[in-house]
């Protein structure tokens, strides 16, 4: 069943019933000033941290779902309702939610009065922009009142759900004209505000929650709007809310456009207070007259819009499936910038309060931004850099704010240092600036402890030999990729966390996982020093690579797929021999991806394994069979009921590991048949089982073993975005930047004819065309002459190549 429709041509989602599966959401801004907003106008705002600097309340987990947000009510005689449907739900005579790139727009009508609310984040500017259009669809006049409510949160999301002692005495705000500003603990050490402001003069106003209200009211019930009779209150501690109130007069047709101006402004100390106790209002008046008109709008949007068409051009295809089109060109790039501004802080699954950046996630998601914005995936690459140790490894997290590693998650995942490999090598054959190796870079954020960025990539690289367990293998430490697989954790004790916590020390439990990606890493790492002429180095690290994809064939191999890893006690896991979790997903598509068992078999044999046991109707699931119990030696893995999460769920992450792995071996209908099995947009028509939006992945859909098979959660803030796109992109288009040119080598499903690309790189755009016939061999001419290989060289000069690919 379907709840919308995609508009391709406007870059949106139409939602068409506010009854949704779940709240359907979208991210506003793109800079400094972010919001998520559902479709029925739910959500939050905050200013860069979604936990220290949050201007307005959401309750998470509540009932009902989705509480709070920036509602509008209109009171039109004795009827009083809310265009967004909630929160009052009166029906609707007509409702639609249109998600677009950085904006939703929600319209709908009831009694013959028509409201449309745009909602966006102004480049350049720290405000979301309400413009509200309400209209008089009858044939007579009529006045109505329209109530705006939005309710601040005291800043700190974290103390403002916890130390009621203290902020229920906090909250204070001013009113001047028509903005109310929101000025909690401006008082003492927060130079920063909030304002909510309206370009028409008020009919009143309100500012403390309980008068707006009503103590025993939700916000379906505000006694304001049903009365209609603004308070004209005060907050003083307790919850200080913005409510405008506004009289609005329409003849019978006639349509009026306000603005609305959530803010936030920022003052030097030294100009904090225009007067004793007054904020200095200078700069918000400044945002306020930048937005004051529906011209001003209009311009800001237009900007917005041309933000997107320059981050969205970078590759764009035409390739006779819809489906496909809007998943490359529109959404799967969105949600892949989305990761960029949030990684894994705020969406209606991460609170915001919790967790850092991930050192892991930031790499992989540069994977899937780093075509968009290389300038900041430049600098990421830097942040992340030095919050690396000198040995290597590194903090699993590191904090936004400050950018210094987290000493709480600590370190210890073996992985991780591998990652900074994958993300540097995508931005250098990206960009070509292979100049960012020279850069020197701290450890652990000391700047009196610096090395060069190749020096960083070397430690990670080493980081791997220099911690082999008994059988040759990578040593996993605290966890690999799977963060639930805590071999060395061994806890019995609720409320210790699987991710800190290792109650035995020990070298022997070994990850193939790790083993897999030191051989995909490790390429692009030996690919970087050749470039760079350093040869007797890249035969060295080669060696180390042949010698471990020798130990993967031996130790790592259980005789129909690869192992999934050794544990504490040196026994294996993921094999034949166990019960319970035979085979794993994440060793058969990385240890394929990193080459091993191509030549000899193996790996097309542990593909067909993953066909055999781990494929679902709606995707690949991680293992199988599922643990039915806890395995005090596995961790969180087994804490997860079967099907869910990493125990046998489908994790959408490791699916495209999978899709590459079978492009690897040249199986274009297999890897076109797990892409489409979890891609959102080929979902749409079971969004009643799926129940997440159609347009962005979620991280998990529920495995065979599950109750609610197919059933999907945590949306949008996932490394599934990244490597999607670079499984679709990169390998099913088979169009990928290398140090010294464009590879051009699809692996196209049968029913693709012909597909036509357009990929701007390093000031030159490919024109491409692909003629697929299936044949799985590629002749491609370059300009018309004939390229040799698949791989078209970078023009020295000139703007333009016309690429051809016959395959
Ligand atoms: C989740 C993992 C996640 C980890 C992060 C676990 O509870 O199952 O998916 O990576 O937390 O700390
Ligand atoms: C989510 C985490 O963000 C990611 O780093 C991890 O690899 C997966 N879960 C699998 O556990």
């Amino acid at each position: 069943m379907r709840f919308g429709h995609f508009d391709d041509e406007k870059r949106e989602y139409v939602i068409e019933t506010p009854k949704t599966p779940y709240p359907w959401i979208n991210y506003l801004g793109s800079e400094s000033f972010f919001g998520l907003v559902s479709n029925t106008a739910g959500g939050y705002c905050f200013y860069r941290d979604a936990r220290y600097r949050r201007l307005t309340r959401y309750r998470y987990n509540n009932v009902p779902v989705d509480e709070g947000g920036r509602y509008f009510y209109i009171k039109d005689g004795d009827d009083t309702w809310t265009p967004s449907w909630r929160p009052m739900k009166k029906e609707l005579e007509r409702y639609e939610c249109r998600h677009g790139m950085g904006y939703t727009k929600i319209s709908s009508a009831r009694g013959g009065v028509g409201v449309e609310t745009l909602m966006f984040v102004p480049v350049g500017h720290n405000c979301e922009v309400h413009q509200v259009t309400v209209t008089n669809e009858g044939q007579a006049a009529k006045t109505v009142k329209l109530f705006s409510f939005v309710e601040f949160c005291l800043w700190n999301a974290l103390d403002d759900m916890t130390n009621f002692q203290q902020n229920f005495n906090t909250g204070e705000v001013e009113i001047e004209g028509s903005t109310i500003y929101h000025v909690t603990e401006y008082r003492e050490r927060r130079d920063h505000y909030a304002f909510y402001h309206v370009n028409a003069p008020l009919a009143g106003f309100d500012t403390d929650r309980h008068s707006f209200l009503g103590l025993y009211n939700g916000f379906g019930e505000a006694q304001v709007p049903l009365s209609g009779e603004p308070r004209n209150s005060r907050a003083s501690g307790w919850h200080p809310i913005a409510s405008h109130c506004l009289d609005v007069a329409l003849a019978p047709g006639e349509s009026k456009t306000f603005v609305f101006v959530l803010g936030y402004v920022e003052n030097p100390r030294e100009e904090k207070f225009s007067a004793p106790g007054v904020a200095n209002k200078t700069r918000a008046k400044a945002l306020i007259d930048a937005f004051s008109t529906p011209a001003q709008v209009e311009e800001a949007l237009g900007k917005l819009r041309a933000t997107w068409d320059a981050l969205l051009g970078k590759l764009t295809i035409k390739s006779g499936d819809e489906k496909l089109d809007r998943m490359v060109n529109i959404w799967n790039q969105y949600q892949c910038m989305v990761t960029f501004n949030m990684s894994r802080s705020a969406s209606y699954f991460e609170s915001g309060i919790g967790r850092g950046m991930g050192f892991r996630d930031s790499n992989q998601d540069l994977l899937g931004f780093v075509h968009m914005v290389p300038e900041r995936a430049r600098e990421r690459i830097i942040d992340i850099a030095s919050t690396q140790f000198e040995d290597g490894s590194a903090y699993h997290q590191y904090q936004p704010l400050t950018k210094r590693g987290n000493n709480d998650i600590g370190s210890g995942f073996n992985d991780d240092p591998l990652w900074l490999i994958l993300g540097v090598g995508a931005y250098i054959r990206e960009t070509g600036d292979i100049g960012i190796l020279d850069e020197q870079v701290p450890f652990d954020n000391d700047p009196n402890n610096t090395a060069t960025l190749l020096e960083h990539l070397k430690r990670s690289f080493d980081h791997v030999p220099n911690n082999l367990g008994p059988n040759g293998l990578p040593l996993i430490g605290r966890a690999d990729w799977n963060d639930c697989l805590n071999l060395n954790c061994f806890s019995e004790t609720p409320d210790e966390s699987f991710q800190t916590t290792g109650n035995k020390v020990g070298r022997t439990a070994e990850s193939t996982f790790i083993a897999g990606l030191f051989l995909l890493a490790g390429k692009e790492y030996v690919a970087l020093l050749e470039k760079l002429g350093r040869n007797g180095e890249a035969e060295q690290a080669s060696g180390l690579l042949t010698k471990m994809a020798a130990v993967m064939e031996d130790k790592g191999w259980d005789g129909e797929w690869f192992l999934r890893a050794y544990d504490f006690f040196g026994e294996p896991i993921g094999s034949n021999r166990c019960e319970e979790g035979k085979i794993f997903i994440e060793p058969q598509g990385m240890c394929v991806m990193g080459g091993i068992g191509v030549e000899s078999g193996k790996a097309k044999l542990a593909l067909d394994s993953v066909k055999k046991h781990l494929d679902s109707k709606y995707g690949i699931v991680l293992l199988q069979p599922a643990y039915t119990t806890y395995h005090v030696k596995l961790g969180e893995i087994s804490s997860y009921p079967p099907g869910y999460k990493e125990n046998a769920g489908i994790f959408c992450h490791n699916n495209p590991w999978v899709v590459i792995a079978e492009t690897e071996l040249g199986r274009a209908d297999r890897a076109w048949e797990y892409y489409t099995k979890i891609a959102p947009a080929y979902l749409e028509d079971i969004s009643d089982v799926h129940r997440m939006e159609p347009y962005v992945y979620a991280q998990m859909i529920a495995g065979k073993d599950a109750v609610n098979h197919g059933e999907a959660k945590n949306s949008w803030l996932t490394g599934t975005a990244a490597y999607n796109y670079v499984a679709v992109t990169q390998h099913i288009l088979g169009i990928r930047a290398e140090l010294d040119g464009l590879r051009v080598k699809p692996c196209l499903p049968k029913h693709i004819g012909e597909v036509s690309v357009k990929r701007v790189l390093r000031g030159v755009t490919f024109d491409i065309t692909i003629k697929n016939r299936g044949t799985g061999s590629h002749k491609l001419t370059a300009d018309g002459q004939p390229v040799d290989g698949v791989v078209v060289p970078y023009p020295a000069t000139g703007k333009t190549v016309r690429v051809v690919c016959e395959c």
